[in-house]
Parts: C-alpha cells; sequence; structure tokens
C-alpha cells in the first residue's frame, strides 16, 4: 500500500515547489522562501545598476544593518556576530583559528555533520590531536542520556567540543545549553554547530553564551 498523501500546509503557497512531491530534505537543501527570492532579485538589481556603490560604497552599512536585525532575533549582541558564507565556513574559521598540541582531544558526536567532523579531522591530522567521537544513543529516552554521553567523554586532554543544536541525520534537539554549562563546568569550550536552529527553535545567544 501506497503511503497516505499528506495534507497541504497552509504555508505551501510560500515557496515555490512543485505540488507532485513532498519535500522532506529542508536540512540538506531547504528551498527559498517566494519573498526572500524577491528580495534578492531586488538586491542583485541594485547591484547591476551601481556595482561600485554596491560592493564598496554602501557594502558595510547594508551588512551592519543586517547584523544588528540578525542579533535581535537571535538575542545576540552584535558585536559577536559575523557573517560567513554557511555553517562549514564557519565551523572551519573556528577550529582552523585554533592552536592544538599533539595528544589534545577534539570532542564530537556521533550524530554530527560529516562535512564539519571532517574539519575536526583536518585539525587533528595537521596537529598530531585525536577526534573524540560520543557515542549518543539513538533512539534515546531522555535528554540526560545526550548529556551523560558527552561527558562520559571528557578527559583532561579534551580542548574543545563540537556539539549540534539539532542534528542532521538523526533530526534530534540537543539540550544545548545543559551541554554548554557542563562543558564550560569542566573547563571545555563548546563550538556549537547551530546549523537549523535560527528559525526552528527560539534562541537566546546571550544566554546560552557558548565559546563559538
Ligand atoms: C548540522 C549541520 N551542520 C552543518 C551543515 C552544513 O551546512 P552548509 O552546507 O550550509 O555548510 C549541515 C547541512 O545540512 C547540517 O545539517
Amino acid at each position: 500500500m501506497s503511503p497516505k498523501w499528506p495534507a497541504t500546509s497552509d504555508w505551501k503557497k510560500h515557496w515555490l515547489l512543485s505540488g507532485d512531491s513532498v519535500f522532506l530534505n529542508h536540512g540538506s537543501f531547504g528551498a527559498c522562501p517566494k519573498l526572500i527570492l524577491k528580495a534578492q532579485s531586488r538586491l542583485r538589481e541594485l547591484m547591476e545598476t551601481k556595482p561600485v556603490q554596491f560592493l564598496w560604497r554602501h557594502h558595510d552599512e547594508r551588512l551592519d544593518a543586517a547584523r544588528h536585525a540578525l542579533a535581535e532575533f537571535l538575542g545576540a549582541d552584535a558585536a559577536n556576530l559575523a557573517f560567513v558564507t554557511n555553517a562549514t565556513t564557519g565551523v572551519n574559521s573556528v577550529v582552523r583559528s585554533l592552536e592544538f598540541q599533539p595528544d589534545d582531544e577534539i570532542l564530537t558526536t556521533d550524530h554530527n555533520y560529516n562535512a564539519c567532523r571532517n574539519v575536526l579531522e583536518e585539525a587533528a591530522r595537521r596537529s598530531g590531536a585525536r577526534v573524540v567521537v560520543a557515542a549518543v544513543p539513538f533512539p534515546l529516552q531522555s535528554d540526560d542520556e545526550i548529556v551523560a554521553a558527552i561527558l562520559k567523554s571528557i578527559t583532561p586532554r579534551t580542548r574543545l567540543a563540537m556539539i549540534d543544536h539539532v542534528t542532521s541525520n538523526t533530526a534530534l534537539v540537543f539540550p544545548i545549553e545543559r551541554i554548554i554549562r557542563e562543558l564550560e563546568a569542566r573547563g571545555v569550550d563548546t563550538l556549537v554547530d547551530g546549523a537549523h536552529a535560527p528559525g526552528m527553535l527560539p534562541l537566546d545567544l546571550e544566554k546560552l553564551r557558548p565559546a563559538y
């Protein structure tokens, strides 16, 4: 028997997605709402009309305005925010700016995103550090199992933990604030892979205060 066709969402009208399939993979290849596509086109046209004004004279003020608007949405201090091209670049920017020593440990979990795991593997390869992967059970009964799996994998050599807020393959929401505080209490900085969280979960970055 073929699965039942789901009811059409009231939100569907905001996307160009074709009506003859049910799109579930917004995580890997999210489609863009029409309103945003229109705004993008408007900006592209503006850039083409006055390239120097757009890309040079007014570039920073436009980005600053966007950064402040985003900061408000994320509960962040705009001074602590910087735009990067995508999540993988963000993770790269942090990890490649740190200096690891041989035998340092970089902690992550087996629910992480492969491209970001590769960043850790490469940093480890260059420095002689080691990537430690905490095994988080799936399916889960409670948040405690996530926290316990991560804390169990900490050693005195753990320098950094890269933890997803919303996991990609398993679609779990990790109790990120609790994890950050527990790691902090043990002297470990957390790099949050926050892909999926903005727009999906209410965020207050100033309260979450991860190292990165
Ligand atoms: C948890 C997570 N981190 C990172 C990424 C990478 O995102 P990007 O391709 O925008 O760098 C993804 C993409 O799906 C993801 O799900």
